[in-house]
């Protein structure tokens, strides 16, 4: 049996909240990357951010000044995807429109030498549906980071009905070479990060309609309740609202119970243009990337 050869080149499609941070793992892993966006000024932005996360990174002591400038060395940006003609990975993190995603992953298979891995970042549209836009779908896998991506450790692995085993023996090779964790999940809706934050997050804004506490009030229960790191509102403002507004539409089509359906107050704040962290405000006000304080506009509208 012949072994795949070690992942040399990558190409990472889409520049935004998730992109650029796989892009900064894939290039601190010694993988020549490129990252590319159709628009300049988001991969400008992206390329920024993974500055900014070296620096701090170096601040911390997490990683040295040598390994930093290295890794920008193996970082290259673009707003063509020529790079994907000798890639041997591709990781495709662009938004959750599966019309989108497949087109892309048509475009990939015609361009990818034979061999190379195809990826997908979703974090619930179906492997499968995707993969059948390619003549390859033994190639084709979900490789599903977590925000922010340089310091989550989880990778949800998930295989696809057609995901081949030595797809997923590379995937998982990568994980290791990422220094994540991997978990493997089958191509279930939501698999299994998305279907459980999803329900969490909503029931904790079905509870801010009700009145039940306040936003910081709910955050607290699970922050010093259930030790999670972040409560599920600003959690939901650093996913993004637009974002997990999306995934629960695709969840409830697809699931049917109840705790998928997106709230009427995500709705009314992604409506607002209040789609969290990244445009200032959401659940919370955000100024320089810190939670300053609750949104008046959580309390403006009509409750549920
Ligand atoms: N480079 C390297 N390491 C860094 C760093 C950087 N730029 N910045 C911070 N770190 C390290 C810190 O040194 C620290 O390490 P230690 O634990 O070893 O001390 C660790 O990262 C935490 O950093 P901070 O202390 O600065 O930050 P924090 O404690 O306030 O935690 C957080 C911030 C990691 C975001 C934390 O709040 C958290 O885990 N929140 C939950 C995030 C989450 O759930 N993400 C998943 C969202 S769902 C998703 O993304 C998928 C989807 O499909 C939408």
């Amino acid at each position: 049996m012949s072994v795949a050869p070690q992942i040399e080149r990558a190409v990472v499609v889409g520049a935004g909240t998730m992109g650029h941070g796989i892009a900064q793992v894939l290039a601190q892993a010694g993988i020549a990357t490129t990252l590319c966006d159709v628009d300049a000024s988001v991969l400008e932005r992206g390329l920024s951010r993974v500055r900014e996360n070296l620096d701090k990174g170096v601040e911390k002591k997490k990683l040295s000044a040598a390994d930093r400038d290295a890794t920008l060395q193996h970082l290259s940006a673009s707003t063509s995807k020529a790079a994907l003609s000798t890639a041997d990975l591709l990781i495709e993190a662009i938004p959750e429109r599966l019309d989108w995603k497949r087109a892309l992953f048509a475009e990939a298979d015609a361009t990818l030498p034979r061999g190379a891995l195809l990826a997908s970042n979703t974090s619930s549209l179906s492997i499968a549906a995707i993969a059948e836009a390619t003549q390859r779908p033994g190639d084709v896998v979900g490789l599903h980071f977590f925000n922010p991506v340089h310091i989550m450790k989880l990778l949800e692995v998930v295989k696809g009905p057609l995901t081949s085993s030595s797809t997923l023996t590379r995937s998982l090779e990568l994980a290791q070479r990422l220094q994540k964790s991997a978990i493997v999940v089958n191509d279930a809706p939501g698999f299994a990060t998305s279907r459980l934050g999803i329900c969490l997050g909503n029931e904790a804004m079905r509870m801010v309609e009700q009145g039940v506490a306040s936003v910081a009030d709910i955050d607290q229960a699970m922050k010093l309740g259930y030790g999670h790191p972040m409560g599920p509102l600003a959690l939901s403002d650093l996913v993004g609202l637009d974002v997990r507004l999306h995934i629960g539409e695709g969840l409830f089509a697809v699931l049917a119970t109840q705790g998928f359906a997106p709230p009427a107050i995500l709705r009314r704040l992604v409506e607002l243009g209040h789609t969290g962290k990244k445009a200032g405000a959401g659940f919370y006000v955000w100024e320089r990337g810190e939670l300053v304080r609750e949104n008046p506009a959580v309390r403006a509208g009509p409750a549920a």
